[in-house]
């Protein structure tokens, strides 16, 4: 009787134990998201945050979820945070945490003052379309090359955004998601490339000497033509 007691007792303290899951849950496209954590449904394992803050395009667009869910957090891929610099001022900022069996935390991304370095990557994005029309961006300090194809949710529609620019992700970040097809919280990365961001090239006034080869070897071109029209 008191061994059935005892158990009883402890399988009450192992259901509360599971149950008391708390994670911040909020939905908001608005800049206003709590912090507040909030008990979890029975059957929740982890709590999942994904957030996209992104101005490309000249558009604000702003995402962001914080649920509890019913998944155990992948192995070697439960946070991911990174801004990939595009155009001027346009950005995509990305951020998702899976925190298994626990609150999850800030991850106190956003940095600081940036300084800009002698180096560039090709930049380009779209969405949904197989075509990027390429630039090149200058990269702050810190940062390397990235060209990400990754799928996303936009409203109740899934999109796709092919993204090449300078960005801050870490080279764990690119580690982990190197493989390709990487889901981390709601997000799934198809292909996640990274590379060292190169030097710009240094320019002077004075031509390169192959300039020089190249217009005497046109204008030679351009005279045997002329010659050849002189004699017909
Ligand atoms: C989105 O980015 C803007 C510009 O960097 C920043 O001011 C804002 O706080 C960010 N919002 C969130 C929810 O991170
Ligand atoms: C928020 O994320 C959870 C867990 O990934 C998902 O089940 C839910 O549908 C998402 N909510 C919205 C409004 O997209
Ligand atoms: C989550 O992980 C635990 C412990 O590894 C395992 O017992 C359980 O079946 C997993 N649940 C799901 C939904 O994957
Ligand atoms: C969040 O911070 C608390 C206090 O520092 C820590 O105990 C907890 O493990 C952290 N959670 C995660 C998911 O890192
Ligand atoms: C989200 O969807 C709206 C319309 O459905 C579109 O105008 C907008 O560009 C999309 N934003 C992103 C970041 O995909
Ligand atoms: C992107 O493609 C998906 C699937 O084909 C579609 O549902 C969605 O409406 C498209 N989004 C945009 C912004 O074109
Ligand atoms: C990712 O999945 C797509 C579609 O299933 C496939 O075509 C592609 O080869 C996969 N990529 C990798 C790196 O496994
Ligand atoms: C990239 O840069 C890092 C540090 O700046 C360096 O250690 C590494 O060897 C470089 N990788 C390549 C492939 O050049």
């Amino acid at each position: 009787m008191k061994g059935i007691l005892v158990a009883g007792v402890f399988v009450a303290f192992a259901i509360t134990v599971i149950d008391s899951l708390s994670c911040r849950q909020c939905y908001s496209p608005i800049e206003s998201c709590s912090n507040e954590v909030t008990q979890c449904d029975e059957g929740s394992l982890s709590c999942v945050e994904s957030l996209v803050n992104s101005t490309l395009g000249g558009s604000h667009y702003l995402y962001q979820n914080r649920s509890c869910s019913a998944n155990n957090c992948t192995e070697g891929s439960t946070q991911v945070a990174f801004t990939v610099h595009v155009f001027d001022d346009q950005r995509f900022h990305f951020e998702s945490q899976c925190c298994q069996a626990e609150a999850c935390n800030d991850t106190s991304h956003e940095t600081g003052t940036q300084v800009l370095t002698n180096t560039q990557c090709s930049a380009c994005y779209s969405y949904n379309t197989t075509t990027c029309q390429e630039k090149t961006r200058q990269c702050f300090q810190g940062e390397r090359c990235v060209h990400i194809t990754a799928e996303f949710v936009n409203g109740t529609e899934r999109n796709t955004v092919e993204l090449k620019g300078c960005s801050d992700i870490s080279e764990s970040t690119c580690e982990t998601l190197a493989p390709g097809n990487t889901t981390v919280g709601e997000f799934f990365f198809q292909s996640v490339k990274c590379e060292n961001a190169t030097i710009i090239p240094v320019t002077t006034n004075t031509p390169p000497a192959s300039t020089g080869v190249k217009t005497s070897f046109t204008s030679s071109v351009f005279g045997s033509l002329l010659l050849l029209k002189l004699l017909f």
